[in-house]
This record gives structure tokens, sequence and C-alpha cells, in this order.
């Protein structure tokens, strides 16, 4: 079994960014936006502050309180929208309730959107079109890419469709020739589905959900989970210590996807800045 080690290939990642912002006139700046006071959102937010400064990409830090009205937050926005400096605009989720997230983040340019949750971004991705990707997927892509895992032709089984993982991710795999099931909470005989994977991706949301009968040996087992445990500990939604056994490749939590999210980040928004110059 080989650990996918994110982690590592992330900052391998980030250190070639950042020699590559060394030798841009004007340096990438990015926005980000946080309502409210999640704690797993101030932990990622923490994140792609950290990762900024140390890509060199200049960022803008904005904190709106937990009952900020849905005008206080288009407002914000609205306002980055307009301000030429900055290139890219993330608004971390998810909004506290009574938010409409989807008509904040429709604010958002394709050009300026470094997190490709636009439609127009979106969009692009699904016609097999430059667009930006979403992180997470473009994330997982890349760590396969740099593990030199062979995608064409593989069975590829992404469990969970959220327009944020399961759905963008699924269209990165076919862009990529691979033979793409897209399975979910209403799925019958998911087990069978995951048996056939090659490559199975967990983006379900459940902690340790994916157990070894569900994984074909040999497979590539990709974590998209984070999931905080009632005994405190962080489980993804794989069962690690079980699946390891059967897996060719398999990916940690903590240090398989999140770190890899954060860095393509960091790409999209030096993208942004380079198209923009
Ligand atoms: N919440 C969970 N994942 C993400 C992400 O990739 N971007 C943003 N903005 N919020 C998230």
């Amino acid at each position: 079994m080989i650990l996918l080690d994110g982690k590592r290939v992330a900052a391998e990642i980030r250190g070639e960014l950042r020699e590559k912002v060394a030798l841009m006139k004007k340096k990438p700046a990015l926005a980000v936006v946080l309502v409210g006071n999640d704690p797993a959102s101030e932990v990622y937010v923490k994140g792609k502050i950290k990762a900024c400064e140390e890509v060199g990409i200049i960022s803008y830090s904005y904190r709106l309180p937990e009952n900020s009205t849905q005008k206080e937050v288009e407002k914000l926005v609205a306002s980055l929208v307009k301000k030429k400096a900055i290139h890219g605009i993330l608004v971390q989720l998810p909004l506290p309730k009574g938010l409409d997230a989807d008509k904040i983040l429709k604010l958002i340019p394709p050009e300026k959107d470094v997190d490709g949750f636009s439609s127009a971004n979106f969009g692009k991705i699904a016609l097999g079109e430059d667009g930006v990707s979403a992180c997470t997927p473009l994330g997982v892509m890349e760590l396969m890419k740099r593990y030199g895992i062979e995608v064409k032709g593989k069975r590829a089984v992404v469990v969970g469709r959220s327009k944020i993982v399961g759905r963008p991710l699924a269209m990165l795999l076919l862009n990529r020739d691979a033979t793409v099931t897209i399975c979910h909470s209403k799925t019958e005989n998911l087990k069978e589905e995951c048996l056939r994977a090659d490559i199975l991706i967990a983006a379900i949301g459940k902690e340790r959900f994916i157990t070894a009968d569900m994984v074909k040996e040999g497979a590539v087992v990709v974590d998209v989970g984070i999931n905080r445990s009632e005994n405190g500990k962080l489980y993804g939604d794989v069962d690690f210590e079980n699946v390891k056994e059967k897996a060719a490749y398999i990916t940690p939590v903590p240090g398989g996807v999140g770190p890899m999210t954060i860095a393509m980040l960091m790409k999209n928004t030096v993208d942004a800045a380079e198209k923009n110059e």
C-alpha cells in the first residue's frame, strides 16, 4: 500500500507557486470572506491565509458576524467584485443559517471565482473546456497525477454528488477518460458499485462509511471526508485502518486531500492574477 501524501505534495506545489509568484510584477491578491463562527471554517480560513503568505499572495480577510443579513454580505461581496486589485474572492462555506449562499456566490464573476463554484466555470469543466475547477476535485486529480496513477480507461466510482466535490470531480475524471459512476444516498447496491471501482472516491460526509468489504483489492482509494468524531478525533469517510490492507493507494485523513484543496486555491488565485495582467 502506498500512502498518497497530500501534505508533502501540497508543500511541493506551494513551493513551485512561490517561485512563479516571485517573478510576477503584480502580486496575486485573494479576498477571504468568513461569516459567523463555524469552528471548522475558522481552521480552514486560517490555513488558506497562511498558505497565501507562504506563496506570496496578498490576502485580505473579511469577517462578518453570525447574525449578518443577506444584504450586508451581498454588499461586502459586491464591493470586492469592483476592486481591480483583488483577483480572487472566496466566501467560506457553509454560511450561517438563513443566508442564501447561492445568491451571494452568483455575485462573483467567473474570472474572480477562484473556488470554481459558478455555473459558468462548472459548465466549462462539464463541457471539457478550460475553466476554473473547484479546488478539492482539482486537488484529487493533481494528487493522483503526481503519484503517476493512470486514470484513462479506469473505472472510477465517486460516492457523493455535492456541487463542490462529487459532481465536479466526476467531470474531471471523465475529462481524463475514466469510466465514471456517481453514487449517492439513493443508490441501490452501493457495495457492488464500489467493489467495481479501480478508483474509489469517498465524498459523503459520514465517518468511516466506506468499509473494507466495499473495496476491491488493489484499488486507489481517495478520502475527501473530514469528520470530527464524538471522541474528538478526525476521521475520513473511509475506514482507513481496514481499507488500507486492500488498497494499492490510499489517502490519509488528515494530510491527504485537505492540504491539496488549499494548494489548488493558491494555484487558481495565481492563474486568475496572471489572466488579469
Ligand atoms: N467549504 C468546504 N469546502 C470549501 C471550499 O473548497 N471552498 C469554500 N469557499 N468553502 C468550503
